[in-house]
């Protein structure tokens, strides 16, 4: 079996630039190392999209649903053959990020882990890339050119607090506030831990 590693954090936290830098660094390293993100290309993965482009219209229960099944078929085409071939799986989000906005949207987190865990394998580490949500609106402001709401700053704040509440052994939080080469050496070296084992 290959190794899972997952790096989760609320938007604006740079994570997507983290996980294909690492992806990069793990493969010059010799490592056969391959890189998926969630939401995937599925046909529930659209509907997402779409759902955030044109606003919501679905219930949470129903955003959960359409994040697990496109989350099924990734684990299914993608992540299992990945790792049944032996390889480094990075993922950019996984099944933390379901329990930490749908979670914050009202749902149990429990029962979302309960239900993701029944088809998707556990990562070996989850780096939870931190930082606060008033910074997370002002990033996604200088890169989209978005005005900040204050019901988007509130609700990125719960998921950030449900994100914290999920740290263990093997789920750890770094801080994205740090300078992109620093975090990302922190990242490596956390991770380079893992697949090197002891
Ligand atoms: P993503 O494509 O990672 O956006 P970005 O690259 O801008 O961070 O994710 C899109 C949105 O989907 C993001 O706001 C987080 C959300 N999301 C959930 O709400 N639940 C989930 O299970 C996943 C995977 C993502």
């Amino acid at each position: 079996m290959g190794t899972l590693v997952a790096l989760e954090g609320i938007d604006g936290s740079g994570k997507s630039t983290q996980a294909s830098l690492l992806n990069d660094q793990l493969r010059d390293r010799g490592f056969d190392s391959v890189m998926f993100r969630e939401p995937g290309d599925s046909v529930f993965g659209d509907k997402l999209r779409q759902q955030f482009r044109d606003g919501r219209t679905i219930s949470a229960k129903e955003e959960a649903r359409l994040f697990i099944e496109d989350r099924r078929i990734d684990v299914d085409e993608n992540i299992r053959p990945a790792l049944v071939a032996g390889k480094v799986v990075v993922m950019d989000r996984y099944y933390f990020s379901t329990m930490a906005y749908q979670g914050a949207l009202g749902l149990n987190t429990y029962q979302l882990r309960k239900t993701n865990e029944l088809f998707a394998p556990r990562p070996d580490l989850t780096l939870i890339l931190d930082l606060p949500a008033e910074t997370s609106a002002e990033r996604i402001r200088a890169a989209r050119g978005l005005p900040d709401s204050y019901e988007g700053t509130e609700y990125l704040r719960r998921v950030r607090e449900l994100f914290l509440e999920f740290c263990e052994s093997d789920v750890v939080a770094v801080d994205a506030e740090a300078e992109v080469g620093e975090l990302n050496a922190k990242i490596l070296r956390k991770v380079l831990a893992v697949v090197e084992g002891p």
